[in-house]
């Protein structure tokens, strides 16, 4: 049986082989946590984009999106307390000479234990059968209570200690769990130390005059300092709010899962402005609106759940991710943050500019708490995509690689097949495809035999493929084949349009949120 290590190493190199990600600079042998999107990686990114997009500002009449610099002036991140708090613990081994996030190592800890409960789960459900009843096992059963009463301690005095700053208790933990560096074995750590993530350039042409800048960390602080801007040309009434896709940078300690924490990357995240005190409704809200656009699209309920922060950032007053299984267990995807008025009102006293709004419901100015929404693009990717690539054994003993991508996010949405390369029917394949084009993303393929080309779109996640033969000359029908089920049926080439409509238009898949 695959192990979850060789799941992960199969999305890598097929994420490589069929054009979705290489790795950044590869000539020159890669830099380490940064990746290039290939052809079909990129559009499938889009993709994301657009549904989040759709989702977040099209539908929603009170947000608005922007678009604002990565460089931002350097006073901005002493407001919003990254120069000051945007650290991660981290650890050296002294044998290895390795860094880690001391966190994280806890975490994985954490992570193997929540791996054994699987295991029983899954042993105890062959055991019973149809009587397996998996709450109450997870509630009774001695050996899964004890594993998730140590993880739930463990977890407890991680988040305790980092926010007591007591980094000493954490390297404590490392030695009472007695973890090993994870490269050799050793147990021999340095004092857990804290690192500025911030990544600093410099702008101007003298060295004496030159400004010292950062990347942003995070794009939100691009929307605080635009919201009186926004507010004000956009006429916007609180409760509003105002979302932002862009690229963030963090110097990462711990590089290692591919693009699940890279030291590039692209952040969707929507900031919504509030009256004071009505942060808690808000937050429930939007972490339930969040999840529900997340399960619109198929990829299974079972694979997410909300992890509430026992460390809360230093701007909010709770916070919560939504967690998805990755390849390598549960992972956050996505945080949900009540702010407070932190931001703004943080923004105010350092720029000495007013960041407020006059309610004319309440009569009265206040600064508007926020609710953010923010996940990562890249981690939004590699949820959909792992959990799309599949191995299935088929009747005839064979063998498909298939990326069963949610439809509506494909690179490619229909390829168009003619049988063969004559008489006439490479003709008739592209004018479907002109046809086609205007609305679907489409690719043309009369390479190989069809069982070929049938593969390599499975493999690509193309949804449909539609196969022009002799009789299509006759009759002016296709075989359209269906990439899950691998069911062909005939179909009319002047329904085709509809049909495809009512599969891949996101509006029938943003109406399940
Ligand atoms: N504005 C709030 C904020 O930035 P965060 O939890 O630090 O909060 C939000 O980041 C999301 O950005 C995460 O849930 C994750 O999806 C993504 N993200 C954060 N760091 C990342 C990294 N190094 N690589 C890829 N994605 C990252």
């Amino acid at each position: 049986m695959a192990t979850q290590n060789d799941l992960f190493k199969k999305v890598i190199s097929h994420a490589k082989e069929y054009g979705f990600v290489f790795p950044s600079s590869e000539i020159y042998d890669g830099l380490s946590a940064v990746y290039d999107y290939g052809q079909n990686g990129a559009a499938l990114k889009n993709n994301i984009k657009n549904y989040w997009w759709r989702a977040m500002v099209q539908l929603h009449d009170n947000i608005v999106g922007i678009d604002a610099a990565i460089f931002m002036h350097p006073t901005t991140w002493k407001a919003s307390g990254h120069v000051d708090a945007f650290n991660d613990p981290l650890i050296d081994n002294k044998d290895s000479k390795k860094r880690y996030r001391a966190d994280v190592l806890v975490e994985d800890y954490c992570g193997k234990l929540e791996v054994k409960i699987e295991k029983e789960v899954t042993k105890a459900a062959r055991r019973f059968g149809e009587a397996f009843d998996k709450e109450q096992f997870l509630a009774t059963n001695p050996r899964v209570v004890g594993y998730q009463e140590k993880i739930d301690g463990i977890l407890k005095r991680l988040g305790q200690s980092l926010e007591k700053e007591d980094l000493a208790d954490v390297k404590n933990l490392i030695e009472e769990l007695e973890i090993a560096c994870p490269e050799s074995g050793s147990r021999n750590w340095t004092d857990v130390k804290q690192f500025n993530l911030m990544f600093g350039t410099k702008l101007g042409a003298s060295a004496d005059s030159a400004m010292d800048l950062y990347l942003r960390p995070e794009t939100a602080q691009g929307i605080f300092v635009n919201f009186l801007n926004v507010q004000k040309t956009g006429r916007m009434k609180v409760p509003f709010g105002i979302a932002q896709i862009g690229k963030a940078f963090r110097n990462e300690i711990v590089a290692r899962q591919f693009i699940f924490r890279m030291r590039e990357f692209e952040q969707m995240e929507m900031q919504f402005f509030i009256p004071p005190g009505t942060q808690k409704e808000w937050y429930e809200k939007w972490k339930d609106t969040r999840l529900n656009w997340h399960k619109s699209l198929g990829l299974g309920e079972e694979n997410y759940r909300f992890h509430d922060h026992e460390k809360l950032a230093h701007y909010a007053d709770a916070a919560s991710d939504i967690e998805f299984k990755f390849p390598f267990g549960f992972k956050e995807l996505e945080g949900i943050h009540s702010r407070t008025d932190f931001d703004l009102g943080s923004h105010e006293e350092f720029s000495g500019k007013k960041l407020q709004y006059f309610d004319p419901e309440r009569n009265e100015n206040y600064v508007p708490y926020v609710v953010e929404t923010s996940i990562g693009l890249d981690r939004m990717f590699l949820a959909v995509f792992s959990k799309s690539l599949q191995e299935e054994t088929l009747e005839d003993g064979s063998s498909r690689t298939v990326l069963k991508l949610p439809a509506v996010l494909a690179p490619t949405q229909v390829a168009i097949l003619p049988l063969v390369k004559k008489d006439g029917l490479p003709d008739l394949a592209r004018k479907i495809q002109n046809d086609l084009k205007w609305n679907y993303a489409v690719n043309y393929d009369e390479k190989d035999a069809v069982g070929r080309r049938y593969r390599r779109q499975d493999a690509l996640g193309t949804p449909y493929c539609i196969t022009v033969d002799h009789q299509s000359l006759e009759d002016q029908t296709v075989t359209l084949r269906d990439r899950d089920s691998m069911q062909q049926e005939r179909i009319a080439v002047d329904q085709l349009d509809r049909f495809l409509d009512e599969k891949l238009n996101p509006k029938y898949w943003l109406q399940k949120i």
